[in-house]
């Protein structure tokens, strides 16, 4: 049984990632100052005797004695890293700090979740790790992505110098139920449109391609990552199986049995048109890939948008 500390743990994936650790026996401490999270996702784990629940916002400095660290803490949707965006950049380069001086005094390993992102618009598809991005260092969504490969250099330089025992992984689009509802993110979006009898929003002409990795492939890569030994990353979870986002639209449409029209709006400054992950690395070094069907996921997640859309 380890102690396990998992910043952002009150998000979309921190949330899972404590049900996982805490049915597996370990001691979980949830550290969120709960701004895109929620403590209705931790809610059922509050009584737990050994999970605890810290309310803490990163960029301040954390004393606590842990053996592994997953630092997630960030917003993670452009709604929500766009709102204060010199607080996403703090969090991602002072938070990280904080946790790597963390990390440092107390001995523990400790995993970034790194984005997709990092690839900025990418030239070379599907993106392998080796690939260095193709990054806008002053656009609307720098604070993320600029945010995050700031956070993958003080990563690797806590490692060189300071033996950091560390873990990069870049997490591709991940949904799932507990995603936030007003995160803007395609597939919520969708979902909601199409329970409430909306229009669907399409960006663009709806050719742009993305692919999409069910919450619980995701949550066993980072965990395989954790205990994997001698191996750092960075390395790309995500699933590889790309999709126009018109296609996501029609089977949305299908799955909910919804009547709504679909209608075009204009691409967003800097929106990749192309996203897929070569994952490669993480089936060789990790033996991992996703398994869950875009169909099975979506209707998981259709399941808990239309109950929280009940009440
Ligand atoms: N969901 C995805 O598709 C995706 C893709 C790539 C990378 N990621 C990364 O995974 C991590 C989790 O993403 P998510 O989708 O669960 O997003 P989320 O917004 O649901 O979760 C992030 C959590 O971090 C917390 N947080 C933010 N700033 C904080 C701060 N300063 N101090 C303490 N807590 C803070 C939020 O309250 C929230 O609970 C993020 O680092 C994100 O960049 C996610």
């Amino acid at each position: 049984m380890a102690r396990i500390l998992i910043t952002g743990g009150a998000g979309f994936i921190g949330s899972h990632l404590c049900d996982y650790l805490i049915n597996k026996g370990h001691d979980v401490i949830c550290v969120d100052n709960l701004f895109s999270g929620s403590k209705n996702n931790i809610r059922h784990l509050l009584s737990h005797p050994y999970f605890e629940f810290i309310r803490h916002d990163i960029i301040h400095p954390l004393f606590i004695e842990v053996d592994q660290v997953y630092h997630l803490a960030c917003p993670a949707s452009p709604i929500h890293y766009q709102y204060n965006p010199i607080k996403t950049i703090k969090t991602n380069v002072m938070g990280t700090i904080n946790m790597l001086g963390l990390a440092k005094r107390v001995k523990a390993r400790i995993l970034l979740a790194s984005t997709s992102e990092i690839y900025g618009n990418p030239k070379v598809h599907p993106q392998p790790e080796t690939y260095w991005g193709n990054v806008n260092p002053i656009g609307p969504r720098s604070c993320y992505d600029e945010g995050k490969r700031v956070a993958e250099t003080l990563m690797m330089d806590y490692h060189r110098q300071n033996n950091v025992d560390i873990r990069i992984v870049r997490i591709f689009n991940t949904y799932g139920p507990r995603m936030a509802l007003n995160d803007g993110r395609v597939i919520s979006n969708f979902i909601v449109q199409a329970l409430r009898g909306n229009p669907l929003t399409v960006y663009g002409d709806g050719t742009q391609t993305r692919s999409f990795c069910y919450i619980s492939d995701l949550i066993e890569g980072l965990v395989k990552t954790m205990e994997q030994e001698d191996f750092i990353g960075p390395v790309n979870l995500g699933n590889p199986n790309e999709i126009k986002i018109i296609e996501l639209a029609k089977i949305v449409l299908k799955l909910t049995h919804s009547k709504s029209d679909i209608i075009f709006k204009p691409l967003p400054p800097d929106d990749p048109v192309r996203r897929c992950p070569d994952i490669t690395l993480a089936r060789q070094k990790l033996n991992w890939q996703p398994n869950v069907s875009l169909e099975e996921g979506l209707k998981e997640t259709i399941k808990y948008f239309s109950e929280k859309l009940k009440g």
